[in-house]
């Protein structure tokens, strides 16, 4: 195994903790392959196999594809198996892959913060159209992620992403996955600081570079200089947030080691200082640490979470500045989180006399013609470009002042409000049972008709709820820092199995933030779900005090009213 660290002389005084067995880390020696991903990473570059697809599978079809490199490295080029139709929750952990297999793909095209071009978004409508039978999901990520793709289409979804400047490259596997930037960079009024040429320079230097495309496990990118902290930088492996030193002006300080899934954790702020035009050698310096201190063992310790929860963010910086930078880092508090909305939905003002326009597809759904209709419409409206955000949105950037409203009525038309209802804006769901082989319920379709359901029910509802669908424990939308997180699971009913959730009431990101409250043996059922948030929305609606937000109720509230057992009536 190359010994791959980028370093300066290692400092003498760093003492790296030994766990009590090995881990498979490989900055400590042990770098034999302990399990069967290791030795698949080990066998091959999973960086090799883009050539494969472009030169052999594309043209022999699904049929010649290396059982290795289709259930492993086809993830570093943003492709994954997508699910067989008609394969009940139940099936989920029983079947083998093969089985769960279907001979299509999902593909993710990562777009890492970046401003869209009309012709970019009409690059991702083609694609939609004519290779991924119209399907087109805006992801969490910041991605837009299609289904249906045939490996035949492959090259020339390619060809039309690379003309539009945008990629696939490691959207998958073990690799540097798609970052999130924030989706107002370089225009919001109230920037702290500019962060996109640190993005950009990131990516250039490190997407497809084999130094970083064997990490233990995935491993995400969160950038933001924007005072919201508008990239949900606590369930990042790194984020970047924008604070201002004293003496230095603004600048980023360092998070590391956030994560959700089964085992969730809050990112651990660095507090330090560094200069926009230093982000992509510290990204490197923490990436290099996952990389070579990483738990390369078991699949389900692999990620930095749990190296940071073993170190502590001290020892942590002590590394990075000993053995990956050469220097110390300034130290500045760290910047406070805000408990303010995330999301850029709606009509705000630019710094330079333009508006931003923050759209709402329901819990992220598009589609390939949406998708041209919209590269239409910022054609028709002069706007520059659009982004994506990571709470499934769509932001439209610069908006002449006075081509706002014709601009908002024909998007209403499309679909995409910028004035959508509070359910609609704030509900988020995964890609679940239609798609997702780990999949255990059904989500999107789910959300749909949760979101229309609601509407119905609360038409006038006067603060954000936040609700985020998933279809099984891994939190791809985010379960434990909703108001109202939904995993998916079978739950039994006289004697039969139907699909379900179990609720985390009352989780939060940024200020106060807390994971959901889980109560204790409580599910609901998939067709009892618009019953019971509509029991526990109107608990809170007649309980709460003047102002006081759903999470901050829940901490409170008596648990009979979260659990739904009981409904209280506006007097
Ligand atoms: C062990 C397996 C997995 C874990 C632990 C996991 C975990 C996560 C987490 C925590 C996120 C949210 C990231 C963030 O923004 O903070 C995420 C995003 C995502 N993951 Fe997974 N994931 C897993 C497997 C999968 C699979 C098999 C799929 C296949 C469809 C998938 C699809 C997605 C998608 C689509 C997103 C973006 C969410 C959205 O907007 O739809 N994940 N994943
Ligand atoms: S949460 Fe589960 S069902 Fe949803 S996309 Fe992630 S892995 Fe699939």
């Amino acid at each position: 195994m190359p010994d791959l660290r980028y370093k300066p002389e290692p400092a003498k005084h760093t003492e790296i903790p030994r766990p009590k067995r090995a881990e498979g880390q490989w900055a400590l020696g042990y770098t034999e392959p302990l399990n069967k991903n290791e030795q698949s990473k080990k066998d091959d570059d999973p960086l090799n196999v883009r050539d494969r697809i472009l030169y052999i599978y594309s043209k022999r079809g699904f049929a010649s594809i290396d059982p290795a490199d289709l259930r492993g490295r086809f993830r570093w080029m943003g492709l994954y198996t997508q699910r067989k139709p008609g394969i009940d929750g139940g099936k989920t952990a029983v079947l083998d892959e093969e089985e769960l297999d279907d001979e299509y793909f999902m593909l993710r095209v990562r777009s890492d913060g970046q401003l869209l071009a009309p012709a970019a978004v009409r690059a991702l409508g083609s694609i939609g159209v004519d290779f991924a039978r119209d399907t087109a999901d805006v992801t969490d990520r910041e991605n837009i992620q299609y289904h249906w793709i045939r490996i035949e289409d492959v090259p020339e979804i390619w060809n039309r992403l690379d003309e539009a400047g945008l990629s696939s490259l490691e959207a998958c596997g073990d690799s540097p996955r798609p970052f999130l930037g924030s989706p107002v960079a370089g225009v919001a009024a109230d920037e702290i600081i500019d962060g996109t040429s640190a993005l950009d320079e990131i990516r250039a230097r490190y997407i497809g570079d084999p130094a970083f495309s064997n990490f233990p496990r995935k491993f995400k990118t969160a950038l933001t200089g924007h005072p919201s902290h508008d990239v949900s930088p606590e369930t990042n492996d790194v984020a970047f947030v924008g604070t201002t030193h004293p003496e230095h002006g603004p600048g980023f300080d360092v998070w590391v080691g956030g994560g959700l899934s089964t085992n969730p954790k809050l990112a651990v702020p660095l507090g330090v200082w560094i200069p926009l035009d230093e982000v992509a050698d510290v990204w490197a310096g923490v990436a290099g640490i996952f990389r070579d201190y990483g738990y390369r063992r078991l699949r389900s310790k692999a990620r930095l979470k749990f190296l940071v929860a073993d170190w502590g963010g001290e020892k942590f910086r002590e590394v990075l500045e000993n053995e990956y930078l050469g220097k110390k880092l300034v130290s500045c508090p760290s910047p406070p989180s805000p408990g303010t909305l995330r999301d850029h939905i709606g009509v705000h003002d630019q710094k330079d006399g333009k508006k931003y326009v923050g759209v709402a597809p329901t819990a992220g759904r598009v589609s390939g013609t949406l998708l041209t209709g919209l590269a239409d419409l910022m054609e028709k409206h002069g706007v520059a470009g659009a982004r994506l955000t990571p709470y499934q949105k769509i932001v439209l950037i610069g908006v002449e002042p006075d081509a706002v409203d014709a601009l908002l009525d024909d998007l209403d038309e499309l679909g995409l409000s910028a004035r959508p209802s509070q359910w609609r804006r704030s509900t988020m769901a995964c890609t679940g049972i239609e798609f997702c082989k780990l999949a255990i319920v059904d989500t999107k379709d789910r959300a749909r008709d949760l979101v229309a359901e609601l509407e119905r029910r609360f038409p006038d509802l006067d603060t954000p709820i936040t609700v985020n669908v998933n279809g099984c424990p891994n939190a791809c939308a985010r379960t434990q820092v909703a108001d109202i997180g939904l995993k998916g699971q079978l739950v039994t009913v006289d004697g039969e199995q139907v699909e379900g959730f179990q609720v985390h009431l009352g989780g939060t990101a940024g200020l106060d933030a807390v994971f959901g409250r889980k109560l204790r043996a409580h599910k609901v059922t998939s067709a009892g779900l618009d019953d019971y948030i509509t029991s526990v929305v109107s608990n809170y609606l007649v309980d709460r005090t003047d102002g006081e937000a759903f999470a901050a109720w829940v901490a409170r509230a008596d648990e009979e009213l979260l659990r739904g057992d009981k409904t209280l009536e506006k007097a």
